[in-house]
């Protein structure tokens, strides 16, 4: 095989990963820092964001970013920014809480989008960027009672396409990655909800 070695590229970048203080954002932001960028580990669990951040040696910012109003206005410095942030709620449609509903399209959807608006001013000036959206194999397809998960990650993909297209001539590319399940706190929460 030819072409660039894994990580090529990376070393030096500023990367902000979200919900990084466990599971696959925990992962993906272990892998980066290998590759020799400077992360930042953003999670609402101050604790084991900075056991993490230790880890790799990496820095901090300790937020919940389902506090969307928080977020509106924002300038963001960074090169490589993954929005990966997630939780779940399960219920049937009839009985989903409102304010349920939009705590998951709160942290899950608009908080990538003002993520994504506040990195793009710095991107777009230095020509160069990447923006990694966790989505999900909900992003394609659905399963009952998890209408507002399935619904943000299907929003979650036309946010991906559009940063695509519009970033796409400034050097910034935008993809989604949709995985199945992956046996992470996400999941094992879970499994007594939807049992029951
Ligand atoms: N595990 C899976 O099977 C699976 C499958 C497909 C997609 N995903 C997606 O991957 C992403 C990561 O999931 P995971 O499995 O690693 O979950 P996880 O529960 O292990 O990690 C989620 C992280 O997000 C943080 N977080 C939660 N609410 C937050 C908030 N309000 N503000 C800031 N941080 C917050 C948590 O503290 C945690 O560190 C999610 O977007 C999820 O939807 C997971």
């Amino acid at each position: 095989m030819t072409g660039r070695p894994a990580g090529a590229g990376i070393a030096g970048k500023r990367a902000l990963v979200t919900g990084a203080a466990s599971g696959l954002g925990r992962a993906i932001a272990s892998a980066l820092a290998g590759a020799g960028a400077r992360v930042t580990v953003a999670d609402i669990d101050a604790e084991a964001a900075h056991a993490v951040a230790e880890e790799i040696g990496g820095e901090t910012w300790i937020a919940d970013f389902s506090d969307t109003d928080a977020l509106d206005g924002i300038t963001l410095e960074a090169d490589i920014l993954v929005n990966n942030a997630g939780i779940q709620r399960i219920h049937p449609l009839e009985e989903f809480p409102l304010s349920e509903w939009r705590l998951i399209n709160r942290l899950m959807l608009e908080a990538p989008f003002l993520l994504t608006k506040a990195v793009l001013p710095g991107m777009y000036a230095r020509g160069w960027g990447r923006i990694i959206n966790l989505s999900s194999i909900h992003g394609l397809r659905a399963s009952p009672y998890k209408s507002a998960y399935v619904a943000a990650k299907h929003g979650l993909m036309g946010l991906t396409k559009v940063t695509a297209l519009e970033g796409g001539p400034h050097g910034v590319t935008c993809n989604a990655i949709n995985p199945g399940y992956v046996m992470t706190p996400i999941v094992q929460r879970q499994v007594a909800d939807q049992a029951q």
